[in-house]
């Protein structure tokens, strides 16, 4: 019986890969390589400190622990400039009804997500005051595809985790919602998010209907 919905930011709820994208990129091209789209799809659901480390691997640069801080701290003062600037106009098509059906059908929500951001972007968005519990990257040790952040949440929620839906764009989130022992739709490709238990192309194709059909949140 499922109690509880676990969502990701970043892909899931708003399209904020676009701005880390713009980020990452900018940092490249001022290292002196550039940083295509297809190089950025790796670094979804991936932690900003291993973000950096595949970026600068593709460039072919090291750099000692003080100089990556340094670097990791640029890109985000200027990937913090462009979520500044986010609406409620930047939520994913869906997304705002999907939380508002879980809630008056007594299903509660929760916010799973790697970013240390997270709550820039709900409060930019409107969208803090529609979880019960928001777990970020500011609350965990072990980053996606390591279970912790959503088994947080789920301990936060007080529900189980057999109990628990996660909505996931990320390959390393939808390991760790299957290492967490949930239930997981993938939002995305079904090629690439193949752990999961359904792909659909986005949140607006969920409802809870299908949650009811797929895993049963009602005790039939
Ligand atoms: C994830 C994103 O949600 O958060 C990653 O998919 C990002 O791309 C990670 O690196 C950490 O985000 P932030 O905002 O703390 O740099
Ligand atoms: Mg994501």
């Amino acid at each position: 019986l499922i109690k509880a919905c676990i969502f990701d930011l970043d892909g899931v709820l708003v399209d904020t890969a676009v701005y880390h994208y713009m980020a990452w990129k900018r940092l490249a091209l001022e290292l002196g390589f550039d940083f295509t789209q297809e190089q950025n799809e790796g670094l979804k659901g991936i932690s900003r400190m291993q973000s950096l480390e595949i970026l600068l691997a593709e460039g072919g640069l090291v750099f000692d622990e003080a100089a990556k801080l340094k670097l990791a701290d640029k890109k985000n003062r200027w990937y913090c400039e462009y979520i500044e600037k986010m609406t409620a106009d930047e939520i994913l098509p869906g997304a705002a009804s999907l939380l508002k059906e879980l809630k008056s059908n007594g299903i509660k929500t929760a916010l799973g997500s790697a970013s240390k951001n997270a709550e820039t972007i709900l409060r930019n968005t409107n969208l803090l005051s529609q979880f019960d519990a928001i777990v970020d990257g500011n609350n965990i040790t072990k980053a996606k595809p390591d279970p912790q952040v959503f088994l947080l949440a789920a301990s936060q929620l007080k529900v189980k985790p057999e109990e628990c839906v996660v909505f996931e764009d990320a390959r390393a989130g939808i390991a760790a919602a299957v290492k967490a022992g949930m239930h997981s739709v993938g939002i995305g490709n079904p090629a690439w998010l193949n752990q999961a238990d359904i792909v659909v192309p986005a949140l607006k194709d969920i409802s809870i209907d299908t949650l009811n059909n797929l895993f049963h949140t009602k005790g039939t």
